[in-house]
């Protein structure tokens, strides 16, 4: 924290003191969605919190120039593990009322994934409190269109049958009342990132979902009644929006029953990951049939789970599947010896971080059944065709390193 001029050469005792004073009215007088009231603000700080599930290690840009990208000289920050970030521009001469704020990056600490989307919203004169989410971009999206801050607030709210104020609630903070705010943010997040890998064509990520977020703010616009999430995503001049409005239907509907369910928050953690699986199947294949999406991870890892997951019936069961898989993977110990990890880190990808909480537990002592797919053919068998990827001396380091 910048020293104020009233403390610029105390001794120690009263600096102390001082500092101390400041940070309790920074707190007292942050106000805004409350989601920050442990980082004070001051004068040439932007404070907030990055949104989805929170984002952790994601990049906060202020984007000075407008153009979405970060440029020499615009600040920036990274999240902490509750999505909180601060952004320091006191390099600033202009006032940033009204300049984006835009995230990217990090993990999404819902789904243990990578963040590959990213979020805007405009800064709107408050230093403390700021949300960046998935709905604060839709927002974002009705200012590009020409709309002032306010005028897009209602619209965006008025078109998903919510207040203001809800826009500028932190969903995870607010789970417990309010879990429709979560639900519709994780299925409207995982709609545009799908639509806009479909659109990506010859564009670039960027360019692609700023399409779909245009197209989004135009169907908006033209709401006259509030209607789902899936409503408005399947009415977007888009080439795969229904299938977007299939997936935004079925995260919205998995989430709403294992909320409901037993396992509750770590239901719906281990649910929208499987979810996420199938998006991303749906993604990298280029072929936006859910269903056949959830019958191809089920093929390969076995079981019906996917496709219950994703379909009308036999949901339950499937939550209980995917929450007991995730079992005791919500922290990862660093095993002795890191000889090996990097290696591994390529299994990760699939099997959790440390081998555990992804498909299936690779930690232990099923770890040399990876020598089993030596034998298999590599090119109908994901698995053979990873660990033919290695030397066996390298599949010994990766297996010492994952029995520890
Ligand atoms: C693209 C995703 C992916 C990657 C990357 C991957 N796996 Fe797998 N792995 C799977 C799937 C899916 C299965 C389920 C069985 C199958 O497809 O044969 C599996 C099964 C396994 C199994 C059998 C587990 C059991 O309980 O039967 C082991 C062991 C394993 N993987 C180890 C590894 C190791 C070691 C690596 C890194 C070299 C790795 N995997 C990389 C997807 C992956």
């Amino acid at each position: 924290m910048q020293k104020p001029s009233t403390c610029a050469r105390p001794p120690w005792p009263q600096l102390l003191g001082c500092a101390l004073a400041v940070t309790l009215t920074a707190c007292g007088g942050g106000g805004g969605g409350g989601a920050d009231t442990s980082s004070p603000a001051s004068a040439t700080t932007l404070s907030g919190t990055a949104v989805d599930g929170y984002l952790q290690g994601a990049r906060v840009l202020l984007d000075v120039n407008g153009n979405g990208l970060a440029d020499a000289g615009e600040p920036t920050a990274t999240t902490d593990a509750n999505g909180r970030y601060r952004l320091d521009y006191s390099t600033l001469s202009s006032p940033i009322a009204g300049m984006r704020v835009v995230v990217t990056g990090g993990v999404d600490t819902d789904t243990g994934n990578a963040f590959t989307g990213m979020l805007t919203a405009r800064a709107d004169g408050a230093q403390a409190g700021q949300l960046v989410s998935p709905l604060t971009s839709l927002v974002d999206a009705l200012v590009a269109e020409g709309f002032s801050l306010d005028a897009a607030r209602l619209k965006v709210a008025a078109a998903l049958g919510l207040s203001v104020a809800d826009l500028a609630t932190d969903p995870v903070a607010a789970l417990a009342s309010q879990p429709a705010l979560y639900t519709r943010q994780a299925a409207l997040q995982r709609a545009v990132q799908l639509l806009a890998s479909a659109e990506q064509g010859g564009a670039s990520a960027h360019e692609a979902r700023e399409r779909v977020l245009r197209q989004l703010a135009t169907v908006i616009v033209a709401q006259s009644s509030p209607a789902t999430v899936g409503e408005l995503v399947a009415r977007a001049n888009l080439s795969q929006a229904s299938a977007g409005r299939e997936l935004a239907d079925a995260v919205e509907e998995a989430l709403n029953e294992a909320l409901r369910s037993q396992g509750g928050r770590a239901s719906a953690k281990a649910s929208l990951k499987a979810m996420d699986q199938i998006r991303v199947e749906m993604e990298s294949s280029r072929d936006y049939s859910l269903g056949r999406a959830a019958t191809r991870l089920d093929e390969r890892n076995g079981g019906s789970a996917y496709s219950a997951l994703a379909g009308r019936g036999g949901k339950a069961e499937a939550i209980n599947t995917f929450t007991r898989r995730a079992g005791t993977a919500t922290t990862v110990s660093q095993p002795a010896s890191t000889a090996g990890r990097l290696l591994a880190s390529n299994c990760f990808q699939c099997h959790g971080t440390g081998g555990v909480g992804g498909f299936d537990r690779i930690r232990g002592s099923d770890a040399a059944e990876v020598r089993d797919y030596l034998r298999k053919p590599a090119r109908s068998d994901i698995m053979a065709a990873h660990a033919q990827g290695y030397t066996s001396a390298q599949l010994d380091a990766i297996i010492a390193y994952l029995k520890q």
